[in-house]
């Protein structure tokens, strides 16, 4: 719809004079002088108003304005200077400190959220008095990536041990949607993966009625934290497809009775800073074990265990205060197909220990999930024709010939 408010009859009257270009390159210009800053300012306000959801560029003003751009170069030098001048865009200025004002009240918003996420470390404490304590410790997961081998050794472990802690320990959930890794985003699918996270959640209560579960915060986790203060596409997507719900009811936390453990504040400006927050999400049990997210807690120097590398390496140590004791990084739990995988390169595994509350002491038996078999707490497993996927065709195939 052409604007006609402002279309002069007469003819204008013409002068050359040297400006700006769009590019800040000096240019002779034919300024048209029959239209004064005011006509061409309202006009842009005009277009601006009849075209509500439209970016106004120059060449959408050329089509649809009323002043020639002789007559708005001529008073304002180049387009982005005629926008600021119609108070169509912020000013340099202004915008800076739009700018700084919108990273502050983030961070304000950060700060509400990040006290929402503490004091969760305790809620469903299961305490007991036995001197020997055991515990299932397992991460990296990464929802809808999870190897469904894994998974079905994983709750099979859950019921046999039947530990006094189940240690989640971190990127139980993925949602890449909120990360480095690109994903188109016609493949985003946030409700589905913080569902499938649920479901991983659910079947660990199920399978554990009476452990005290908790759940360490993870940099998936934290990622998902930050966007909802953000409130990015795929959290107001997310915010769509769940109906009322808090940090708590993302995680599964009141509904399985899950302890969550966030000590890093994530209302940081930088990516460097919330690194170094990150690594305070850990936990110590019976005070001779550490369950930490990222590998830097091993040299807290006590038996313990990470994970976040989806690599097992196991560390035998010797201090003062633990004697000989070991550090386990522990493996994933994921596909090979995963976008960040490495391949073949990284393992699935998952971690039994039992410690000696009394004498400080812990032993600790890794159990490997492979890509046809594997082995957890004494009992072997066969990987069933309907959990190969794609990446283990190869696999597969090997099976069925020896059939
Ligand atoms: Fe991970
Ligand atoms: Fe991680």
């Amino acid at each position: 719809m052409a604007n006609t408010k402002h279309v002069k009859t007469e003819i204008a009257s013409l002068t050359d004079k040297q400006s700006l270009n769009d590019e800040g390159v000096p240019v002779v210009i034919v300024r048209d002088e029959s239209y004064t800053a005011q006509d061409c300012t309202d006009d842009l306000k005009d277009i601006a108003k009849a075209f509500p959801d439209r970016r106004i560029t120059r060449d959408f003003y050329r089509q649809q304005g009323t002043c020639p751009e002789a007559a708005w170069t001529g008073h304002f030098g180049n387009f982005p200077e005629f926008l600021r001048q119609a108070g169509l865009e912020h000013t340099r200025q202004a915008n800076k400190i739009r700018l700084q004002t919108a990273r502050h009240a983030s961070v304000d918003e950060m700060r509400k959220i990040t006290m929402q996420r503490t004091g969760l470390d305790k809620v469903y404490a299961r305490e007991n008095n036995k001197r020997y304590k055991t515990m299932v410790a397992f991460s990296d997961l990464h929802d809808e990536e999870c190897d469904p081998f894994y998974l079905r050794m994983l709750y099979d472990t859950l019921r046999d041990v039947q530990p006094d802690v189940v240690c989640m320990n971190g990127d139980i959930f993925d949602c890449p949607e909120f990360g480095k890794y690109s994903t188109d985003p016609r493949e985003w699918d946030v409700v589905g993966r913080i569902q499938k996270g649920l479901d991983i959640v659910a079947a660990v209560r199920a399978a554990c009625p009476e452990a005290q579960i908790d759940f360490i915060e993870g940099n998936h986790e934290a990622r998902v934290v930050k966007h909802l203060v953000e409130c990015s596409e795929p959290i107001k997507h997310l915010l769509s497809g769940m109906h009322d719900f808090d940090i708590r009811k993302l995680f599964g936390l009141d509904r399985y009775e899950v302890n969550y453990i966030a000590n890093a504040d994530l209302h940081t400006f930088t990516d460097a800073q919330t690194r170094k927050e990150m690594v305070k999400n850990h936990k110590f049990y019976w005070g001779c074990i550490l369950a930490h997210h990222f590998p830097q807690g091993r040299s807290y120097g006590m038996p313990g265990f990470n994970g976040h590398h989806h690599q097992h390496i196991v560390w035998s140590e010797h201090n003062m205060s633990f004697g000989s004791y070991e550090w386990h990084q522990m493996g994933g739990g994921h596909v090979r197909e995963a976008p960040y995988c490495d391949g073949t390169k990284w393992n699935n595994g998952y971690l039994i220990a039992m410690a000696d509350a009394q004498n400080k002491s812990v032993c600790f038996d890794y159990c490997s999930v492979g890509d046809t078999h594997g082995i957890a707490a004494g009992k072997i497993y066969y990987r069933e024709e309907d959990e190969f996927y794609p990446a283990l065709k190869k696999e597969l195939d090997a099976r069925k010939d020896l059939r």
